[in-house]
């Protein structure tokens, strides 16, 4: 079966279940999840249920997709996305947005946590994500074309919706929540960087870095869906003081400062047009 086929089989399937049309897609990373548990009016669909989604393999990631309401708008949120060192391909773990997209879904908040590679950027600092450099190796937007997926050769001069970008600056602001514009460097993973990497990455004008979000940027910017990317600073990687990082604490960061987290994006998307 092809692409195209797995989008509208899985959309199917959704449609015919949720029992209200989607207009916000949340894609929650590592931590970040329980944000699906204050929606409202909530339909769960746990990803191994949905025709041709992926299975999530990532501890800490429930991997289901809830719709419903949240902040006075109808949502449809990903528990836990797929990453690329999971080993499945940029196609399957971009499937969702896809299908978001046919849903209905015309603007997709995608969270998740990095990596800070400056000094202003400590273990739970926010980060809004203005711009970002693939490093992944790859590119989602790579084979098969069909006009389904939008414009073969999508533009990227504003990724990040600049608009959107000033409500979640003026809805921080407003709860006296410090929200750092950044760049954001996506890798494969799943090792951590080495200090040479983050020379690197802090060369290339990176200020934060992870295994996620971009696929799924290229993936709703091709669609033409309007996009707002934000992280929780789970560690701070300096190359003259490097520490180990791991996945526990990268996840403990993230559940600490969930509260703010979610009152933030619940803030942006109740304040958004
Ligand atoms: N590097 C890469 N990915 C990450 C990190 C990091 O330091 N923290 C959370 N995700």
């Amino acid at each position: 079966m092809s692409l195209k086929e797995h989008i509208l089989a899985a959309t199917q399937y959704l449609r015919e279940r949720c029992s209200q049309q989607p207009l916000v897609g949340l894609v929650l990373g590592t931590g970040l999840g329980s944000l699906a548990q204050e929606i409202s009016e909530r339909q769960i669909f746990a990803y191994d249920t949905i025709p041709h989604f992926p299975k999530s393999t990532v501890k800490f990631h429930a991997g289901q997709l809830v719709c419903g309401s949240l902040a006075g708008k109808p949502v449809m949120a990903m528990q836990g996305r797929f990453h690329y060192y999971e080993g499945y391909s940029m196609q399957q773990i971009t499937l969702p947005v896809r299908v978001m997209h046919q849903l209905g879904v015309n603007t997709l908040i995608v969270t998740n946590a990095a990596g800070g590679i400056r000094e202003h950027l400590n273990a739970g600092s926010f980060a809004l994500i203005a711009d970002h450099l693939n490093l992944m190796g790859d590119n989602p937007l790579i084979g098969h074309y069909d006009e389904l997926f939008g414009e073969r050769f999508p533009d990227m001069s504003e990724p990040y919706n600049l608009a959107l970008r000033n409500v979640a600056k003026k809805v921080a602001k407003k709860a006296g929540v410090e929200l750092f514009e950044t760049v954001y460097a996506a890798v494969s993973g799943p090792s951590y960087e080495t200090a040479a990497e983050i020379r690197m990455l802090r060369t290339l004008g990176a200020d934060t870095v992870g295994m996620s979000v971009v696929p799924e940027v290229l993936v709703a910017r091709q669609l033409g869906m309007r996009v707002l990317g934000l992280s929780v600073v789970t560690d701070q990687v300096l190359p003259d003081e490097m520490a180990a990082v791991t996945h526990d604490q990268v996840s403990k960061v993230a559940e600490q400062v969930g509260p703010a987290f979610r009152s933030l994006v619940k803030g942006i998307i109740s304040e958004m047009e």
